[in-house]
């Protein structure tokens, strides 16, 4: 099979790239505009692998999409390309707009007139996977968790870009008969994850002797799931998944913000005992406007109809990539000392 990955210099399409090539052995294209989010050192462990190539393109140039298309002829798509952070859409949404609605769009324009000039064998066994996240469901009570059948209510300008576009993704499998699917999953973390979100952030700062920002008293709730599981979750989809079906993909891992700071902060204390204890560091800083209090995914649905389930359990991955950011200062220390060092993003200016 071969696969286009929009966004595969990301943190996730990088994880989904690595396990298409050297796990599951198809060859793939990575389509990626290589913004400030991307990172080539995320694809060196396959970057010598014929199976693999690699694009610069923005996914709202039709025509170059279009030439691509034919260029490569895939077998199916998955759509990782974003802007993710919710810091940056609520400081900057132009850009969100952009890329996570008329670039989902463009792609699915792109698909459809593909498909309609290829042959049947090709139009019945073509792929699309539109990966997206369970932010756009809003922010749940103390109980309950997201299911697909869970209607919208996204509070950010990131989550309502990613709402607009699964429901476009939607459309054009109701309408045109357009083979996509759309995944709905919760936070990730692990290796390759860019410093500005959450837990790579705590590590560093960690490491680094920084103060330790904690957003608003530090109870909202996100069920991690490690990045890996993920990328394994998407690749199953992709393969076994029902066109114009919708799948949430969580790891059960329901955790509070402050929870997470201490643990990496415990974490932190056995493997730099030196610097312990590090929760002195922890602040407590102004909330994220619109700040979500909980998320919380059911996956039963991916987990009874496809077979997948989560490897990693909290406790086990975020040792992992704790230990993993202690031992890859060569892929962090550039992106800390050139792209982004830490600073607050994300607040209304007054
Ligand atoms: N990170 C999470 O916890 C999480 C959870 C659920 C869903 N998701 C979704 O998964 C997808 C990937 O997230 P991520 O965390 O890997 O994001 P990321 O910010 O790490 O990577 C996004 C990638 O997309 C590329 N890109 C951005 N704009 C582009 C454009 N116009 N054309 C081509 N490439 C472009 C960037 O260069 C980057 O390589 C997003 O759709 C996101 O909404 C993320």
């Amino acid at each position: 099979m071969r696969v286009f990955v929009t966004g595969g210099a990301g943190f996730i399409g990088s994880a989904v790239s690595r396990h298409l090539v050297a796990d599951l052995g198809h060859e793939i294209v990575v389509l990626d505009k290589l913004t400030y989010a991307a990172n080539l050192a995320s694809l060196a462990p396959i970057e010598t692998s014929n199976l693999y190539r690699f694009e610069q393109v923005d996914i709202c140039d039709r025509a170059a999409i279009d030439r691509l298309f034919d260029l490569y002829r895939p077998d199916a798509m998955i759509n990782l390309a974003a802007e993710s952070h919710v810091d940056r859409s609520i400081s900057g949404s132009r850009v969100f707009l952009d890329t996570n609605v008329v670039g989902a769009f463009t792609l699915l324009e792109a698909t459809r007139a593909y498909l309609a000039g290829a042959g049947k064998a090709l139009g019945d066994s073509f792929r699309m996977l539109h990966v997206s996240t369970d932010e756009v469901f809003g922010s749940l009570g103390d109980d309950g968790l997201f299911t697909e059948a869970t209607g919208y209510d996204p509070s950010s300008p990131y989550s309502a870009t990613k709402a607009a576009s699964d429901h476009l993704a939607r459309a054009w499998h109701r309408t045109y008969g357009l083979p996509v699917m759309v995944s709905n999953c919760s936070n990730n973390y692990g290796p390759y994850h860019f410093p500005e979100k959450l837990i790579p952030l705590i590590i560093l700062q960690a490491l680094e002797g920084q103060p330790l920002p904690v957003y608003g008293d530090g109870a909202n709730v996100r069920d991690w799931l490690y990045v890996d599981d993920h990328a394994r979750a998407l690749a199953t989809i992709l393969q076994r998944g029902r066109p114009g079906e919708t799948y949430n993909v969580g790891g059960r891992n329901e955790r509070r913000n402050i929870e997470v700071v201490r643990q990496i902060c415990g974490i932190m204390d056995a493997l730099r005992p030196e610097a312990a204890p590090h929760d002195r560091l922890i602040t407590f800083v102004t909330d994220r406007p619109g700040h979500d209090r909980r998320y919380a995914i059911d996956a039963t649905k991916l987990e009874m109809e496809l077979g997948w389930r989560a490897e990693e359990t909290f406790d086990t991955g975020i040792e992992k990539t704790v230990r993993w950011y202690l031992a890859r200062r060569d892929w962090w220390e550039p992106l800390r000392e050139r792209v982004y060092a830490g600073e607050r993003l994300g607040l209304i200016p007054t």
